[in-house]
């Protein structure tokens, strides 16, 4: 997720912008670059497509002197990572420097507007047309420029810029994307988290959507969206730098679980119209999907996990017959891929080794190649011919979280966008559902004291196994792989219709079963089964929708999500799932964030 440092005071801003830079290493970016009003009343400017290590390597001994500056670290969504797109932008003059974090989603209707009136772009990114609309209002003082401006974006921004014509001032806006303001002595400071700014200040003033802020030297004031002063209190802050960079969590994998609400906001922005029942991915066009015989997904672990609800979906919804593999067995399996089909590489981070060598084995056997990919600029997404981009920002605890749900999220919307090319009728109720998803999954995830609670009581489990039928079996899997990774308890996660074959030996007295049963076309029989496992004195923990009471009379306890379209339940039903295994983990004392034998992104066979 791209971060933000701006500086204005009396001293040197470069070190200071860097330094801030550097501290918001942990949101994960591909390029950064710096912009300070000279002395000589010019913006001096240096970026660069990779570490901040490259950016300072490429200052050298120029130094940027100035005391007003902003800088950016820029985690790429539109436009490749490269020295071109990293922020800052600027316009055609060269007379303001602004830098962005977020999704301004009519942008193309806004570059193509202001091309048309002999605007040069030198960037492909979103961000660069917010620099020209500026331009465009250089009558203005800056920051009511910026007000102007902001009133034609739709979207996500925290921005900041400069400008030569005002060079006793930096400013800065907020919607949708978090931008906190620094007050120091003198001195004042912009930043996309705290953590940039907390060798300088404590006192901070965290903006909310809509409101701007004019920084000098000597004071921070902070405006509503009607222009009028906001009355928003100082914070101080007590955290250390680390407590900082988990936004106060105690992990970061925590803090990823939290986020998920915000990342089904920015999974969904832009791409669902409900009122003409539409679901817009422009990104497939080209790929041939709406003549494919069949598709293909290839991924490993937690993404394949999301590739089964994908297949689910896909095959549910748009009714086109659909596989997914595990990366490592498509490869040498000598797949049945047919000139037409179209396979999907579902992958986080876009480097993991098999699923990169499925996607070629793919291509070699003729299927077109589209990436759902957490990382633009990645291998896989420079491999494929087509990337849906899953927008979930950087994860960084090595357990995924919000990167599956924003896998399932995108699949989904590949379903019915599909579902919609090959003309099946998608209404609009479960658009609509597909848009409620956010407010469900924050008042899901507001009830984890109860989750909490429930994994100290089965912290010291030996085994804990997982049940559920068709797409409830595909979240179970997910369920048991989060609790295996992080908690080092053993767990299995079974077709709730397949224990009587077999597994059923295992269930003695007090062992946790958990019965995933959300969908009510299977309920019956999944009920079947926890009172198989019930009778042997499992432990049942079911996990059902709000509205099905009855399901307390087939469990010892229940866990209930949001009443939610069936369809679109894996989202949610693997919240409380994410929650157990990670307080499971706390309870045991483990290194949840980062596992014993297990690494991010795994680039070997
Ligand atoms: C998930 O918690 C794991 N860390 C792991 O299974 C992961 O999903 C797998 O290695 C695939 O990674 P990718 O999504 O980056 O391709």
């Amino acid at each position: 997720m791209c971060g933000i440092v701006g500086y204005i005071g009396p001293q040197e801003a470069l070190p200071i912008l860097l330094e801030g830079l550097e501290r918001l290493e942990y949101r994960g970016y591909d390029s950064a670059g710096v912009a300070v009003l000279g002395a000589g009343g010019d913006i001096l400017v240096a970026k660069r497509a990779g570490r901040i290590a490259d950016l300072r390597q490429h200052i050298g001994g120029a130094k940027l002197p100035g005391r007003l500056g902003i800088g950016h670290t820029r985690w790429a969504t539109h436009g490749r990572p490269s020295d071109e797109n990293a922020h800052p932008h600027f316009g055609c003059d060269g007379r303001y420097a602004i830098v962005h974090n977020g999704i301004i989603e009519n942008y193309a209707e806004l570059r193509q507007e202001l091309s048309a009136r002999g605007h040069v772009f030198r960037s492909e990114t979103d961000t660069e047309v917010v620099a020209h609309l500026l331009e465009e209002a250089s009558d203005l003082p800056l920051l009511e420029a910026l007000r102007q401006v902001t009133r034609r974006l739709q979207g996500s921004y925290a921005l900041a810029a400069i400008s030569r014509d005002e060079p006793g001032a930096l400013v800065a806006a907020r919607e949708q994307s978090p931008l906190v303001v620094g007050v120091g002595e003198g001195e004042q400071f912009v930043a996309s988290d705290i953590p940039a700014i907390l060798r300088h200040t404590r006192q901070v003033l965290i903006l909310e959507d809509g409101e701007c802020a004019r920084l000098t030297a000597e004071k921070a004031e902070v405006f509503n969206r009607d222009g009028s002063p906001s009355a928003r209190q100082r914070l101080h802050v007590a955290w250390d730098v680390h407590a900082a960079e988990k936004g106060g969590h105690a992990h970061f994998m925590i803090k990823e679980i939290l986020e998920q609400p915000q990342v089904f906001r920015e999974t969904t922005r832009g791409r669902i119209d409900v009122a003409r029942g539409k679901v817009l991915l422009p990104e497939v066009e080209g790929l041939g999907l709406e003549r494919a015989r069949r598709l293909h997904v290839v991924a490993c672990g937690t993404s394949y996990h999301a590739g089964l609800v994908g297949k689910a979906l896909l095959e549910g919804i748009a009714r086109v017959e659909t596989r997914t593999e595990i990366g490592s067995e498509f490869r040498y399996q000598d797949p049945l891929v047919e000139q037409g089909d179209v396979l999907i590489a579902v992958s986080q981070s876009g480097e993991t080794a098999d699923t990169i060598a499925a996607l070629r084995e793919g291509r070699r056997r003729g299927a077109r190649t589209l990436a759902v990919t957490n990382v633009r600029g990645s291998s896989l997404d420079r491999e494929a011919d087509a990337v849906l981009p899953t927008l979930a920002g950087p994860e960084v605890a090595v357990a995924s979280s919000k990167a599956y749900t924003s896998q399932i999220l995108t699949l989904t919307l590949l379903a019915l966008h599909l579902a919609q090319l090959r003309g099946k009728e998608v209404t609009k109720e479960l658009l609509q559902g597909v848009t409620e998803l956010p407010a469900k999954a924050d008042a899901l995830l507001a009830q984890r004291g109860e989750i909490e609670a429930l994994a100290g009581r089965i912290a010291e489990a030996k085994d804990i196994f997982y049940i559920g039928r068709g797409v409830d079996f595909a979240v179970a899997l997910e369920g048991q792989l989060k609790l295996k990774e992080i908690s080092y308890i053993h767990a299995e996660a079974l077709p709730a219709g397949e224990l009587k074959h077999g597994t059923l030996a295992l269930i003695e007295p007090g062992v946790p079963v958990i019965a995933l049963c959300t969908q009510s076309r299977l309920r019956e029989k999944t009920i079947s089964n926890m009172t198989e496992v019930r009778a042997r004195g499992a432990h049942v923990i079911a996990i059902g929708q709000a509205h099905d009471e009855e399901l307390a009379l087939h469990a010892d306890e229940v866990l209930r999500i949001p009443d939610v379209a069936e369809v679109l339940s894996p989202a949610l039903s693997v919240l409380p799932l994410q929650l157990l295994a990670y307080y499971a983990a706390v309870a045991r004392g483990n290194d949840v964030d980062k596992p014993r034998n297990l690494a991010k992104s795994v680039t070997v066979e």
